[in-house]
């Protein structure tokens, strides 16, 4: 029996001033955690209980569909040396030397060491698949830890590799660990979505993030009730349909006199027409790399729809970029020779072209962008003119003149001008339909709490891991990456249910689900001084406790108010109120998930609770 007067629980009345985001606070509060250094914190028996019922959950599913070991920490450099990743792993690299001077590091993840062991001791195709998985501490020296257990430098991870004959078997290893991933997500009472988080560019490779809405997050998503997911680099939506303008005399762009109507309100205004109608434009500077290994600045100008903002990233993956920058106002003179406010497409001299608007496929033109670029140097300061589909086969837009107070109407992409490539560029909003489905999209922050990935033969190839196949030819296997991030179940399940405390009652508060929760149950004795009130909650744990319920009996001679606020803190979804009641033979049991109080016959609780829990647990 778990008493509370003999735990160690340092429940703390404030959370220290540096302390930010809900989770950190309250881990910190509940008594759950201490900081030891930046990134650095240890675990303290409510919080190693909760983090226990995770792994066991993690170890439950992943032994259905492998195996598990447990790799050293300390690793050789030579390991490291071998994949290329001694160097490549940079400053986040923990390093050190040993008593001879060999060079060592501190682990942040598992290729190397497993590939290891396959090369040395995989030798057929008979032996494959396999997968490998541990649970076990990885450092990293992040460049900002913060959050608390969000980011730190040293931290749990579930690590599994899988050893497949080829792509289809790869396959089949991927699906069982999205299966695998799925239900723990799930049996760990996480709300999550599935992201895709590769394009699939890199020879067929395919890349999948686990991700929990919180504010906390770090990345940006975009998902919908249809089951679209992606990260806001990659999320597009359903374009809304617009119609075009009638044209005004000829057809042909008309130059008008738009004094002093430099934002796209004034300009809409002015028109009498919609944003939508109007082409936005954005230029930029960005850095090129090149074979040349010379990284000259070029102009990326970007038009899309008036009504829709631009994505860097995007913009940077459509034009083979990186680092952009806005234009400064000589950089738009020599490079689209209008000012602010008045930029068009419309004469910018030097567009790179690549053949006709209706040959450009969105996305499909940058491999050859890319050869011009290495084939001719001289091809680097030639603008990049990036447009977005929403404007691809529209026509009698409006536009800047490229002169100070002059706009044009009637222009047509593709007749009145030529970009140099057609691709997705723009921010998807709230709400807008996913492509998919149809369905409203919701977009917020998020945390990444696991990671599947298809990795290919990168580390068996250089590492030399080789199997015979059945006609006794040396093949190479084919590899998978699949992570998950303990602390951040427990962090992403307090984040989410601090944030559905605040909306609703705008306190700071959680409950966790009770298959991660340190407790599942509170038995808390209002007064231990009244005998009577002593003897049943003990009687009640007891019963609890034999009946499988993980139970904390608060034994403490403290006020009522005060135990309350305690088991609120450490975050215990059930609490039962041994009190006034009970002469009457009644307890209170409070569902801190609902925040529904119900008054119950003391003989019935365990049955009702169990009942709960096993509901809980589906
Ligand atoms: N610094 C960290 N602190 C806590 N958890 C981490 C940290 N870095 C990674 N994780 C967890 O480990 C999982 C697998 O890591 P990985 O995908 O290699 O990390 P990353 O996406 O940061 O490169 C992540 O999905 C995340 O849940
Ligand atoms: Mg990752």
């Amino acid at each position: 029996m778990h008493r509370w007067s003999k735990l160690f629980i340092p429940t703390l009345r404030e959370a220290p001033a540096d302390a930010e985001v809900a989770s950190h606070k309250l881990l910190l509060r509940a008594g759950y955690i201490r900081q030891l250094g930046a990134g650095i914190y240890s675990y303290l028996p409510l919080g190693q209980r909760s983090l226990n019922k995770i792994t066991t959950i993690v170890r439950q599913e992943m032994d259905k569909i492998g195996q598990e070991f447990f790799l050293p920490a300390l690793n050789p450099a030579e390991i490291w040396e071998e994949s290329g990743r001694w160097t490549g792993m940079g400053d986040n690299m923990f390093r050190l030397k040993d008593r001879k001077g060999a060079q060592l590091c501190l682990a942040m993840t598992h290729e190397e060491v497993i590939t290891s062991i396959a090369r040395n001791e995989l030798r057929s195709y008979k032996q494959l698949p396999q997968i490998w998985y541990q649970i076990q501490t990885k450092f990293r020296d992040e460049p900002r830890p913060k959050a608390g257990l969000l980011r730190v430098r040293q931290f749990l991870m579930k690590d599994a590799y899988s050893f497949d004959l080829d792509a289809a078997g790869l396959d089949e290893s991927y699906k069982k660990h999205d299966a695998a991933y799925r239900a723990i997500f799930t049996r760990c009472g996480l709300d999550f979505v599935v992201v895709e988080a590769d394009s699939g560019a890199m020879g067929g490779s395919q890349s999948q993030e686990f991700m929990v809405y919180t504010e906390a997050g770090e990345d940006l998503i975009a998902s919908s009730a249809s089951g679209y997911a992606a990260n806001l680099e990659k999320a597009t939506s359903r374009l809304t349909s617009v119609v075009d303008l009638e044209p005004t005399g000829d057809g042909m762009p008309e130059l008008v006199h738009t004094p002093g109507k430099a934002s796209i309100a004034d300009v809409t205004a002015f028109f009498g027409i919609q944003a939508a109608q109007d082409i936005k434009c954005v230029a930029f500077m960005g850095t090129r790399s090149r074979a040349a290994s010379i990284e000259p600045l070029c102009p990326v100008v970007a038009f899309l729809r008036g009504d829709h903002q631009v994505n860097e990233t995007k913009l940077n993956a459509a034009a083979g970029t990186t680092n952009l920058r806005p234009m400064t106002g000589e950089e738009l003179a020599l490079h689209i020779g209008g000012p602010a406010g008045y930029l068009g497409p419309i004469g910018i001299a030097e567009i790179m072209t690549h053949g006709s608007l209706n040959g450009l496929k969105s996305g499909k033109p940058l491999e050859k962008l890319k050869g011009v670029h290495r084939d001719n140097p001289a091809e680097g300061l030639k603008t990049i003119v990036v447009l977005d589909p929403g404007l691809e086969g529209r026509k009698n837009l409006v536009c800047g003149a490229n002169t100070l107070d002059y706009h044009y109407r009637n222009v047509t992409p593709g007749r009145d001008f030529t970009p140099t490539l057609i691709a997705d560029i723009r921010n998807i909003n709230e709400g807008e339909l996913d492509p998919l489905g149809g369905a409203p999209l919701r977009l917020g922050k998020a945390v990444e709490i696991g990671h599947i990935f298809k990795l290919g033969y990168k580390y068996s190839e250089t590492m030399g891991a080789r199997v015979l196949d059945a006609s006794g030819k040396e093949i190479t296997p084919i590899m998978g990456c699949y992570g998950i991030g303990i602390e951040r179940i427990l962090t992403a399940a307090i984040e989410s249910s601090a944030a559905r405390f605040a909306a609703a009652s705008a306190t700071e508060q959680y409950a966790l689900p009770p298959a991660i929760a340190p407790f599942e149950v509170v038995v808390c004795i209002t007064n231990v001084r009244e005998p009577e009130l002593m003897q049943a909650g003990e009687r009640l744990a007891q019963t609890l406790e034999d009946a499988g319920v993980d139970v904390l009996l608060d034994d403490r001679d403290e006020r009522a108010g005060v135990k309350f606020k305690d088991a609120e803190l450490i975050g215990v979804p059930y609490r039962v109120n041994i009190g006034k009641k009970l002469a009457e033979g009644q307890v209170e049991l409070v569902d801190r998930l609902t925040g529904v109080t119900t008054s119950l016959a003391v003989d019935h609780l365990s049955q009702h609770l169990a009942a709960l829990l096993a509901a809980s647990k589906c």
